[in-house]
């Protein structure tokens, strides 16, 4: 099953797709976190990709198109994957449908989370992640267990994202309104695109996506 995950910042994309992973046998793709080791390795591509990101603008779907081409091609990808934060213009989703195309392959469901603007601030300003494993927390909603200590790695460092200041969380949120909303009518036409609250808690946001997933034939 091949599945995308929808939403703007702050939605909860990444923490759904990590919860879903495991449990359907499925790899989760970020992109986001593609860019970010790109920037951490100093490459060309983070190179490119930095400031971009910085400023809360979306790289070019050049760069993007050739990166995602090139991990769903992958081993690990082939029994089926959660995208997060790809596509998020019309031409990547234009263009993620033809790279299937050409493999025999298709989404199977868009999962939109739908959360209302006001919270999404609140949201990214509360969340933080552990250095060592990746796993995102948030003071207020979801803090680690034990205060200080990741519940899954048992780390005592964590790091928060560059862009996750609120400055950039307006420029995000309008490049989400301006580029990547206009894709939902894309996915609602071919009758794939799912829409889940988002505002719910954690437990029940996972528990609707499941739901939709279940009336996948
Ligand atoms: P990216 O890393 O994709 O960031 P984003 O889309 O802005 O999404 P976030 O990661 O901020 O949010 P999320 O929905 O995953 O929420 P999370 O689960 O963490 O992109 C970063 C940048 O990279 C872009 O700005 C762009 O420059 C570039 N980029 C990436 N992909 C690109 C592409 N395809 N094209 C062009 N450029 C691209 O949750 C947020 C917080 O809320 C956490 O603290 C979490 O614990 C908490 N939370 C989650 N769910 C709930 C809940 N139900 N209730 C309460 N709290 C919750
Ligand atoms: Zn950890």
């Amino acid at each position: 099953m091949n599945i995308i995950f929808l939403g703007p910042p702050g939605a909860g994309k990444g923490t759904q797709s990590k919860l879903l992973e495991d449990q359907y046998g499925l790899v989760q793709i970020s992109t986001g976190d593609m860019l970010r080791a790109e920037v951490a390795r100093g490459s060309a591509i983070g190179q490119e990709a930095k400031s971009l990101m910085d400023a809360g603008k979306l790289v070019s779907d050049a760069l993007i198109i050739a990166m995602l081409k090139g991990r769903i091609a992958q081993d690990d990808c082939q029994n089926g994957f959660i995208l997060d934060g790809f596509p998020r213009t019309l031409a990547q989703a234009e263009a993620l449908d033809e790279m299937l195309k050409a493999d025999g392959k298709s989404i199977d469901v868009v999962l939109f989370l739908d959360v209302d603007e006001d919270i999404l601030a609140d949201r990214i300003s509360g969340r933080f992640t552990c250095a060592n494993c990746g796993r995102t927390y948030n003071e207020v909603s979801n803090p680690p267990r034990v205060a200080g200590k990741c519940d899954a790695c048992g780390s005592h460092e964590f790091t928060r994202r560059a862009d996750d200041k609120r400055e950039t969380v307006v420029e995000r949120l309008k490049e989400y309104r301006k580029l990547t909303a206009p894709i939902l009518p894309f996915y609602e036409k071919t009758g794939r695109l799912h829409s889940i609250n988002g505002m719910l808690p954690t437990a029940e946001v996972t528990a609707e996506i499941k739901a939709a997933l279940g009336e996948i034939p």
